[in-house]
Parts: C-alpha cells; sequence; structure tokens
C-alpha cells in the first residue's frame, strides 16, 4: 500500500513523534510510507509526497515541528480544492493519515463521505476537539505556561505587581485553565466562564486587602472582549480572512483595564508562539507514538473514516463524525477547581 501522511493546521509539539509511530509501522509491514508537504496544499495545488524511509524518522521523536512542513491552506478559495484532492488522493495513494484540529478532521470527515480512503489523528495544543480527552501538543504548551508562570511569580512577588498573562487556546480554555492551575494562577479567564471586568479589579484588590502580595491573571486568548467592557472585532481562529485571535491583545486589554482603575502595578506576557515551538514533553511524545501507531493499524485494518483517540487512558478509534462537531469545552466543575485557589 501507499500511505500518505500530511499534517495540517497550526504545528505542535509532538507530531514528529506520531509520524514516526505511523511510519513505523507501515514500513515494517512493507508499505510505501509517503509524507506529503505542506498539509492539505499538498494534495491540493501540485501533489508534493515523498518516500520517507525509516532513517528519516530517525531521532525525530524528540523534535518539536513537524518534518514534513504544515500550513493554513483555504481549500475553498479558489473553490474546487476539495475536488481536486480527491482526483489527486485517488491517483498517488491508497491511504491518507491526516493529522490534525477540529479544522483538519472536517475536511478529513469530508474527504471520507466522498470516499477517500482516510484516518485521521488528533493533534491540536488547545485540545479542544470533540470526542478525545487529549489532543498532541497539549501536554507540552501546559508545561510552557506552568514553568512561565513559575517564573513570573518570583518577579511579581518581588515588585508587588500584578501579571497578566496571555495564552494560546483558540475558542476554549484548556491551556490557560491547566496552566494556570499547575502554575498557581490566582486568577483565571476563558472563554467558556465570561466574567466582567469589575469581577476582575474586585479580585485584585480582595487579594491585595487580604495580605497577597501579587496577583497572577492568566487570560485565554478566545475570551469575549465585550463581556469585559471592550469592542469586538470579527475574529477567525485560522486567520484566513479575519483577524488571528491573538491580533485582539486581550491580555493588555485586562491589564490596562486594573492599570486604568489606579492602584497596582500591572505588566503584561503574552506567551504566543512559545507554547507552540521546542521539544515535546515525554507525555506528548508517548501519546502521539501511541496515536500514530494505531492510526497505522486502522489503514492496515481497512478502517477508513476513522480517528484513533484517547478515551479514559486508553486508544480507541471512533468515526471521524465524533471530533468533526465542534469544540469540546472546559467543564464548570474543572474550572471551578482551577478558580478555587484564592
Ligand atoms: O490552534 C493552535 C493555535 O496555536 C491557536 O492556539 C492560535 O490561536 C493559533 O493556532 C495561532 O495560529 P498562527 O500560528 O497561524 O498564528
Amino acid at each position: 500500500m501507499r500511505i500518505g501522511v500530511l499534517t495540517a493546521g497550526g504545528d505542535a509539539p509532538g507530531l514528529n513523534a506520531a509520524i514516526r509511530g505511523l511510519g513505523n509501522g507501515a514500513l515494517s509491514d512493507g508499505h510505501e510510507f509517503i509524507g506529503i508537504a505542506n498539509g492539505w496544499a499538498g494534495l491540493a495545488t501540485e501533489y508534493a509526497g515523498r518516500p520517507l524511509s525509516k532513517l528519516d524518522l530517525n531521532y525525530i521523536v524528540g523534535n518539536g515541528g513537524t518534518i514534513l512542513g504544515t500550513a493554513r491552506h483555504n481549500l475553498d478559495n479558489p473553490p474546487g480544492g476539495r475536488e481536486r484532492m480527491l482526483e489527486v488522493i485517488d491517483e498517488h495513494l491508497d491511504a491518507v493519515v491526516a493529522i490534525g484540529g477540529d479544522g483538519t478532521q472536517r475536511i478529513s470527515n469530508w474527504l471520507s463521505q466522498h470516499g477517500a480512503p482516510i484516518v485521521g489523528v488528533p493533534k491540536t495544543l488547545d485540545n479542544d476537539l470533540a470526542g478525545t480527552d487529549y489532543c498532541i501538543g497539549f501536554d507540552t504548551a501546559v508545561s510552557i505556561v506552568t514553568e512561565s508562570i513559575d517564573r513570573l511569580i518570583t518577579t511579581a512577588a518581588s515588585h508587588h505587581r500584578v501579571m497578566v498573562v496571555e495564552t494560546m487556546g483558540r475558542a476554549t480554555g484548556w491551556v490557560a485553565a491547566m496552566g494556570g492551575l499547575a502554575g498557581g494562577a490566582d486568577l483565571i479567564l476563558i472563554p467558556e466562564f465570561p466574567i466582567t471586568m469589575d469581577d476582575v479589579i474586585e479580585h485584585v484588590t480582595r487579594r491585595r486587602a487580604s495580605g497577597y502580595g501579587f496577583s497572577i491573571v492568566v487570560v485565554a486568548e478566545g475570551i469575549n472582549l465585550e463581556t469585559l467592557g471592550g469592542v469586538e472585532v470579527g475574529v477567525s481562529t485560522e486567520g484566513i480572512g479575519g483577524v488571528r485571535l491573538a491580533t485582539r491583545g486581550v491580555g493588555n486589554f485586562v491589564a490596562n483595564r486594573i492599570d486604568e482603575h489606579g492602584g497596582f502595578e500591572v505588566r503584561t506576557t503574552v506567551l504566543g508562539h512559545l507554547q507552540r515551538g521546542g521539544t515535546p514533553t515525554a507525555y506528548d511524545r508517548i501519546w502521539a507514538t501511541r496515536v500514530g501507531a494505531a492510526a497505522y493499524e486502522a489503514v492496515r485494518d481497512g478502517n477508513f473514516g476513522t480517528i484513533p483517540v484517547v478515551r479514559c487512558n486508553e486508544v480507541v478509534s471512533a468515526p471521524l463524525s465524533d471530533v468533526a462537531v465542534g469544540q469540546r469545552p472546559v467543564p464548570r466543575d474543572l474550572y471551578e477547581l482551577c478558580t478555587a485557589f484564592f
């Protein structure tokens, strides 16, 4: 079989471990393993597949990024990108494994519904893919947020400041909530549970009055600005034809409002792409390898239209349609635990 693999959307630490897990199974069983460059663009514009060997997979388990390259490619502008992919897959490949988040898996699902032999792999540091407890890259992002807060706390405490930390995460608050919990933030703002600017001011004021010399306020990039008294602008999470979430500057917005209130020294740190770069954690490497290997087994067994997901610490197979249904929000009880530490 000619088994193609691509990574689409934003990169995430652990992608190479997944490619290695998948490729090792495919090559060990004597199949051709084809790396497709730059996500869907490598199928929709010009076919960009090249054979990979076990040597190509050597020592990549700990490397960040993706050896294949990735892209945010708009398949519908100009129209016809999806149909073109069906033709290219038919001509060049017997199976495709698409490693990506919800945007990618919605396209995988479309291709599957139109007859393409496709298997997904769940990836996004946002961890918001429906139907899986884990997405490649999330653990590394949370670890970076945690370490950043550890570092910010010492300078915040020394200067008696309010430190606002802006994280990635798109429309959900997983990275902010889990990073904030692990780092010991005293306030975490996420899209799922909006609070007002009055609540924020009340919090930092009460904390100071209680004798705490500083505050760490974590803000997820996707929070709603209108709830905080700001003006919302057109938002596109994919960066195609709209505004990227990071450009809304929600961290600075919150910091400026606290500053305008008076009585606090405030600083902002936008963690940005530091959350996506560099080496994956051991946890990401292990689970990425496991879902990559499971994707190969799905291809081998002809289980197309599926995606290996993590549920209750096990890798199980789910229909692609299960994950192509919108985002998985942070549940209320977990958020309440995150905000229980004043
Ligand atoms: O989906 C992953 C993610 O890192 C989001 O958290 C973030 O909003 C977006 O991608 C940033 O995308 P780009 O790298 O295209 O700016």
